[in-house]
């Protein structure tokens, strides 16, 4: 029995930023430094930079890449890294030495090569207002005061022009050195904002948020007259102390309500009259969050192997299958039905650690992320389109990591036209583990249907060196009249090209 799926072309819910497929990297493992920064390597540039990571950025048009951190910017001090004399940091957050010979430059450097925005997140743990404003002063002034002029002096004359900017990093956890109670933080980030605005009024300023009331309310009375942007974050497999990857099943119970934090901080913008003029960045998000014991705890590791060694389970490939690109499908298209308030989202990290892209001496490895990014943004198009369906939402009841169940529906769907081409592009998930399901899509005109679909070989497949259990594949159907039926077998992300 097929699922009918209607489609209003004419009704536009919203276009959707480019930035809704953005992504982070931090100094954390292998993302920076053995990650995409490897000076001398064979598969790097002139500048340091591994050529095969930076393809593979360019292929999914990475658009903004937020950076430095994450934990590591709440006691990180910019001024150390940028110059000819860079001073090494012991980088209290992950407990490691930080050389600093990526930095700034380097970094606004890296943005220019993929074609995307720069993103920083300032220090707003141990960091003053004046010391965030200073790095605005370095990236975006032509040449007054101290700063432009020492970016002169660095070899850049002229200005960096970075237009993203985040007050803080998650000061709101115990946690993040330099943690805030709700009263200081709305204090702070106004007078942080205060300065930056008045160095760079075009700069974009966002500041650390959760969905919580009490912390948003007053970060937003104090502040939000300065704010362009209000941050966010989630991951849902929680493994930072042990790694115990949630089964396929389990994640699927994760996309039940997988927007409500966008819900909720709707909520308390509309209340406070804000929603319009300050939009969303969900600016780390990911299913599963990273591994790292011994450090956001009370009590620290003793010895690297308690709390630097366990890091590299990050890197264990078998973990990021199918589950990981249905959960990621379910969320982009999630943040593609609030795309009138999303503005930003950033997959946490983009390289190694949980991210869609695995580096190693030889080259590199496509997680199962990776492909959802390229299809999403080679595929889909830019303005999502009313779609409702017609008949009975297959459902499936699923356990959930933290005890009890909860029932999802089986398929999520998405429907999005092209603002520069004619045709329609349909986002269809099937997230049940085991069986297939059809949808009926009529169409006011006959037109060609391409099948693109992402699968693997069994719900846990996943990609590795030298081993690739998930790929996509296009088939053409042709010509069709006046509907078509597609059945979506288990376990995966398709779009559907119509036109
Ligand atoms: O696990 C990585 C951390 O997750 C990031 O550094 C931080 O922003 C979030 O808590």
């Amino acid at each position: 029995m097929s699922l009918n799926v209607h489609i209003n072309p004419d009704r536009v819910i919203g276009q959707r930023s480019p930035m809704l497929y953005g992504h982070f990297i931090e100094h954390f493992h292998r993302q920076i430094y053995g990650g995409i920064y490897q000076p001398g390597h064979p598969l790097s540039d002139e500048d340091g930079f591994r050529t095969d990571i930076i393809e593979a950025m360019r292929h999914i048009k990475v658009p903004i890449m937020r950076w430095p951190g994450g934990c590591f910017v709440s006691s990180y001090h910019w001024k150390d890294a940028v110059g000819p004399e860079r001073q090494p940091l012991f980088d209290k957050a992950w407990r490691v030495e930080d050389p600093n010979t990526f930095g700034t430059d380097e970094y606004v450097r890296l943005c220019r090569k993929l074609g995307c925005e720069p993103y920083i997140c300032t220090n707003a743990g141990t960091g003053t207002a004046e010391e965030m404003s200073d790095w605005l002063e370095y990236c975006n002034l032509e040449n007054e005061g101290r700063w432009a002029k020492w970016r002169i002096a660095n070899g850049y004359e002229h200005p960096h022009g970075v237009k993203y900017w985040s007050i803080g990093n998650e000061n709101y956890g115990h946690w993040e050195i330099g943690a805030k109670s709700a009263a200081e933080w709305g204090l702070l980030v106004r007078e942080a904002a205060k300065m930056m605005k008045h160095v760079d009024p075009t700069a974009e300023l966002s500041a650390a948020a959760l969905a919580d009331p009490a912390w948003n309310m007053n970060l937003l009375q104090h502040a939000g007259q300065y704010l362009d942007w209000i941050s966010i974050h989630e991951y849902w497999d929680m493994m930072p102390e042990v790694q115990n990857p949630a089964t396929y099943e389990q994640c699927m119970a994760f996309t039940d309500r997988i927007d409500h934090s966008v819900r909720e901080v709707r909520g308390m913008l509309a209340a406070l009259r804000l929603e319009g003029r300050i939009k969303i960045a969900f600016d780390e998000w990911n299913l599963r969050s990273w591994h790292h014991p011994n450090v956001h705890t009370i009590k620290q590791g003793v010895g690297k192997d308690s709390y630097v060694t366990p890091r590299d389970k990050n890197d264990d490939n078998s973990v990021y299958t199918m589950a990981d690109a249905v959960f990621t499908a379910c969320f982009l298209n999630a943040m593609n039905r609030h795309c009138d308030i999303v503005g930003m989202a950033n997959f946490a990290p983009i390289l190694n650690t949980r991210g869609c892209i695995y580096s190693h001496d030889g080259g590199i490895v496509l997680r199962s992320t990776y492909h959802v990014f390229d299809l999403y943004v080679n595929q889909l198009g830019d303005q999502v389109i009313d779609l409702w369906q017609q008949g009975v939402m297959p459902a499936m009841t699923v356990p959930h990591k933290w005890g009890g169940e909860r029932t999802v529906d089986c398929l999520d769907l998405l429907a999005t036209t092209f603002s520069d081409n004619p045709g329609m592009a349909i986002a269809a998930v099937n997230k049940d583990a085991e069986h297939a399901h059809a949808i009926a899509i009529p169409l006011d005109n006959p037109a060609r249907i391409t099948l693109l679909t992402l699968n693997g070989d069994s719900k846990d497949a996943y990609n590795t060196v030298g081993y690739e259990g998930v790929q996509v594949t296009e088939r053409a159907i042709g010509l069709c009249s006046s509907a078509i039926e597609i059945e979506l077998p288990a376990h995966l992300v398709n779009v559907i090209r119509i036109g």
